[in-house]
């Protein structure tokens, strides 16, 4: 069966959780590859909610193998806490259902705090970032003086390698944006006793995933944010750090280009954005705050009250190329239940000029206008619909335009947060 990446084509928080969830019923390995613990993917089952912040979110099933990557930037805090949390739910946690790349980057406590104090001392001009030492953490990765979760394990080499660091950091910290030193020892203390905690968690990502594929296993790759967030692709400066289009999922576990065979994107039947940064489609009207609130739309990371607006079909196109998407996944077309008229842009105008795709110039994008197709809407409760002729006229000439609009055929489309609540179409695993 085809091995599957599930991407973000939008700013994030499109339901990647719900529809990992979902796929991992087909899938023996479910790998992140990307991103770390400002990812906040909501799975709904039985009734209860479990938020996954780094741990891949298969992890709920029996019997299926969850990686971390190397492509991920890691806090060791956050991931015993996340495992903890499932222990106490019940749900076991060893070696054997989940492991931790050796070459995973490690958030350290200055990442954290450099981070917090960039963005309180940006002001006004802040990107909103989660706060979570994830720019950092990747920065020190590229300038090659990053801590690695195999450093945790071989205390002369962290000794080192935060004396190195720290005396950088902490005049950094102090000098140019007023914060607090670290102190070496404590920061030395801390990351020894998590590297106690998980080394036996640690293994090499890319053997385990050649062994996988050596025995015909299926993988899933779980990619976090967006495609709109990527370093590269995305709304630069008001990105992440990483690269969560699915070309990156290779690099971050580990495996070669051909061994990726189907990409779903996940797309949420309208547009929301935490943070800053340009969004043609923004609706500040009543319109966004019914969205806002029937979508519950806030961070499951950080709480904050997620930026609604219209679906954005130049956002797709460029998601359906960047990533090279081979179905889509519509999430929460429920919360457009009850809007007389919706609304899809299908282009934007600049200057009276109309723009085939996102322009890179950030001040030219946000001087964009969307140009809108008006749909009908429907009056419905949709929740309950199981295959597409369940759905209302309205609803479904909603799901044709966008996947005409983007040359992608639909795979699924949920209508609400729990499992039951999906209209399966054609399952990317069953596809050849
Ligand atoms: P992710 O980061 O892409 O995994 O998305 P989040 O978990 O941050 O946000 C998606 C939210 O929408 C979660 O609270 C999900 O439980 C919820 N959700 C997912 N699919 C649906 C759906 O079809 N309908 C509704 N109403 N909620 C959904
Ligand atoms: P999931 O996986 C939505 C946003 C932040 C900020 C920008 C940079 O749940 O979809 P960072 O802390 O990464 O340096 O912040 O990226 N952001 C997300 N927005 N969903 C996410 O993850 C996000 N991860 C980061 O809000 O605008
Ligand atoms: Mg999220």
């Amino acid at each position: 069966m085809p091995n599957t990446v599930v991407v973000g084509t939008q700013w994030g928080d499109e339901g990647k959780g719900k529809i990992v969830d979902l796929l991992t019923a087909e899938a023996d390995v479910v790998v992140r590859y990307q991103g770390g613990n400002n990812a906040g993917h909501t799975l709904v089952v039985e009734g209860k909610k479990f938020i996954f912040h780094l741990i891949p979110s298969g992890i709920l099933y029996e019997g299926k193998k969850c990686l971390i990557g190397n492509g991920l930037v890691v806090d060791p805090g956050i991931l015993l806490k996340e495992m903890e949390n499932l222990e106490k739910a019940g749900i076991r946690v060893d070696p054997e259902r989940l492991a931790l790349s050796e070459k995973a980057h490690v958030i350290m406590p200055y990442h954290k705090a450099v981070d917090l104090a960039r963005e309180a001392a940006k002001g006004k001009e802040k990107i909103g970032t989660t706060g979570r030492g994830i720019g950092p953490c990747y920065e020190d990765k590229a300038a090659r003086i990053g801590i690695r979760a195999i450093d945790l394990t071989e205390p002369e080499t962290l000794e080192k390698k935060i004396k190195a660091c720290l005396k950088e950091k902490n005049f950094y910290l102090q000098q140019f944006l007023d914060g607090q030193a670290l102190d070496e020892k404590e920061v030395l203390k801390e990351t020894l006793a998590y590297g106690k905690k998980l080394s036996s968690f640690l293994t090499d990502v890319s053997l385990e995933m050649e062994e996988a594929l050596k025995r015909k296993k299926n993988i899933l790759f779980e990619g976090a944010q967006g495609t709109h967030l990527d370093i590269d692709h995305g709304t630069y400066p008001f990105v992440t750090s990483s690269n969560p289009v699915a070309g990156a999922a290779c690099a971050g576990a580990g495996v070669g280009p051909g061994q990726l065979h189907h990409v779903v994107g996940v797309v949420k039947a309208y547009t929301t954005r935490v943070g800053a940064g340009p969004f043609v489609t923004e609706l500040t009207d009543g319109t966004g705050d019914y969205i806002q609130e029937r979508g519950k739309e806030f961070g499951s990371t950080t709480g904050r009250r997620r930026r609604c607006g219209w679906l954005d079909l130049v956002v797709l196109k460029d998601s359906a190329r960047l990533n090279g998407l081979n179905s889509l996944a519509i999430t929460k077309l429920d919360v457009l239940t009850g809007l007389d008229t919706l609304r899809v842009c299908v282009g934007y105008e600049w200057k009276g000029q109309r723009l085939p795709s996102r322009p890179a110039s950030l001040s030219k994008f946000a001087e964009c206008t969307p140009v809108y197709q008006e749909l009908h809407g429907w009056q419905e409760d949709i929740s309950g619909a199981r295959q597409l002729a369940d759905l209302p006229a309205q609803a479904r000439t909603y799901l044709d335009v966008i996947q005409e609009k983007t040359g992608v055929p639909l795979s699924i489309v949920s209508v609400g947060p729990a499992r039951k609540e999906t209209i399966m179409i054609k399952n990317p695993f069953h596809s050849s």
